[in-house]
């Protein structure tokens, strides 16, 4: 007993000599009116001052959990009970306890289940953005700057709807984007997979069915899914949407939502035209099926003409909620994503928030309100979009090099969409290539049905090195040829 106490060096000594004492009481190993060792002889056992061992005393007194008799000692409170002792050792088996949506969330869940990445291994599985181009000096003045200006407030509850200087900033954002706000308003979400999770959640089921674009996001996938919506895929062409089957879709069911990423699609990379956005816009409104617009990726454009969200040709409309993310654009540890939508809408979405995590955390929307106010975003957008641009071209290059017999897609974002010929099982090649110290996502993980997709992979290039870029794409190239 007392010399197996373990220091650590990230709290004081004497806070750790105290729960340490205060352990063994809670587990029975000190009893209640046991002697307690005097301070030298505890502090030659612990090997830490004696005025460590004091303070400590004088902590576990402040506590009631001993006290002291004069000129004999200090004793342990008769209050102390073992919990120990008294535990009720009672066993669950929470695997039977647990509801649907939670055994359902588990097997959908890509970080257990899917194809990670181990150490050491060229993984294109991210496409997280690089943080080696976080201006990580702007970060900390502009959290020194909104702290130093209203830190105690910033600290305290805030609103469910969001903080008012960054939903300000936002709205002025997407008008800028040529969004007509008149009749819309915000709500700030936990970026977009919370804000995807309550429209969701706000929508009646009426016919219980969504449509996607197939393939499609993977988290969106999972969270239509575990809101019980039946899902319809349309196929991608190179310019969005198969339109074809969109409206046959449209005109032989009734459909309560289409969820569509129209810009830098992910896995596909695709951006829809111009013409096909007017089309969809259309048809949605004549088959009167709400669109949720998916709008993370829209400023990492590389080459091609500016495109704007599908949100912005609707002009007083209300029939399309959009949702925003800087998820890819700045910093996805800042958990802070937006809806624009009705009024109405918003105003349950708000109750609903508020009813589930009351905000999103006040200090993560300052600290992104004041280091987008001071004017880093532009600068910062600009420096990424050159060196996601770089890595793109990169990775095409030898994609075109290696993989010549390939279809590539991706006009911009962090991944690229490679096609392989039919009888290339990417499951096989991962495998194969996994050997070898290469990893990338299979493209069926984006697939609404089993058995599709199975010839395509989706490589995320931000995070990968150049040099790992060329070997990586290498590898795969001479893995493909070995097994044709
Ligand atoms: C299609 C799509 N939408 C949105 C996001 C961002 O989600 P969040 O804002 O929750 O980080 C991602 C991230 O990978 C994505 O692929």
């Amino acid at each position: 007993m007392y010399s197996d106490l373990h220091l650590t060096e990230d709290r004081p000594v004497y806070i750790q000599v105290k729960d340490y004492l205060k352990r063994l009481m809670l587990k029975g190993g000190l009893q209640p009116n046991q002697k307690l060792p005097s301070t030298r002889e505890l502090s030659t056992l612990m090997k830490v001052s004696r005025s460590t061992i004091l303070l400590a005393y004088a902590e576990l007194e402040e506590e009631g959990l001993i006290y002291a008799l004069k000129g004999k000692g200090n004793y342990v409170s008769t209050l102390i009970e073992s919990q120990q002792a008294t535990a009720i050792h009672w066993q669950l088996d929470w695997t039977a306890e647990v509801s649907d949506y939670a055994i359902q969330a588990e097997q959908y869940d890509l970080m257990k289940h899917g194809s990670g990445a181990e150490r050491g291994e060229i993984s294109f599985t991210s496409i997280a953005p690089d943080e080696k181009l976080f201006d990580l000096q702007n970060v900390k003045r502009a959290f020194l700057d909104r702290m130093s200006l209203e830190g105690e407030v910033l600290l305290n509850y805030g609103y469910a709807q969001g903080y008012k200087p960054l939903m300000n900033y936002l709205m002025n954002y997407m008008e800028n984007k040529g969004v007509d706000l008149t009749g819309k308003d915000i709500l700030i979400t936990n970026g977009f997979t919370e804000g995807f999770d309550l429209v969701l959640g706000a929508l009646r089921k009426k016919s219980g069915k969504a449509l996607c674009e197939n393939p499609t996001h993977h988290t969106a996938i999972k969270n239509l899914k575990l809101h019980q919506f039946q899902l319809t895929g349309i196929d991608m062409e190179p310019d969005g949407l198969d339109l074809k089957q969109l409206e046959q879709e449209l005109a032989e069911s009734a459909y309560d939502l289409a969820y569509l990423v129209p810009s830098y699609h992910n896995p596909t990379g695709i951006v829809t035209s111009p013409a096909k956005r007017t089309e969809i816009i259309r048809l949605m409104n004549e088959y009167q099926v709400p669109i949720i617009e998916d709008g993370f990726n829209e400023e990492l454009r590389y080459s091609g003409s500016h495109v704007s969200p599908l949100i912005a040709s609707m002009g007083k409309g209300n029939g399309l909620v959009y949702l925003g993310s800087f998820s890819k654009v700045l910093f996805p540890g800042l958990r802070v994503g937006w809806i624009i939508a009705d009024a109405a809408l918003i105003d349950y979405l708000e109750s609903m928030k508020r009813a589930r995590s009351i905000h999103t955390s006040t200090l993560d929307q300052s600290l992104l309100y004041q280091y987008l106010s001071n004017g880093n975003f532009e600068k910062y957008l600009k420096r990424a979009r050159t060196e996601y641009k770089r890595k793109y071209e990169l990775a095409v290059h030898c994609l075109k090099r290696h993989l010549p017999m390939c279809q590539i897609s991706g006009a911009g974002g962090l991944h690229l969409f490679v096609q392989f010929p039919p009888e290339v099982r990417t499951r096989e090649l991962l495998a194969a290539c996994k050997v070898k110290g290469v990893t990338f996502t299979p493209g069926d993980t984006f697939y609404l049905e089993p058995g599709q997709g199975l010839h395509t992979m989706r490589l995320g290039f931000s995070r990968v090195s150049d040099e790992n870029i060329r070997k990586g794409i290498r590898i795969i190239g001479e893995t493909v040829a070995s097994m044709m």
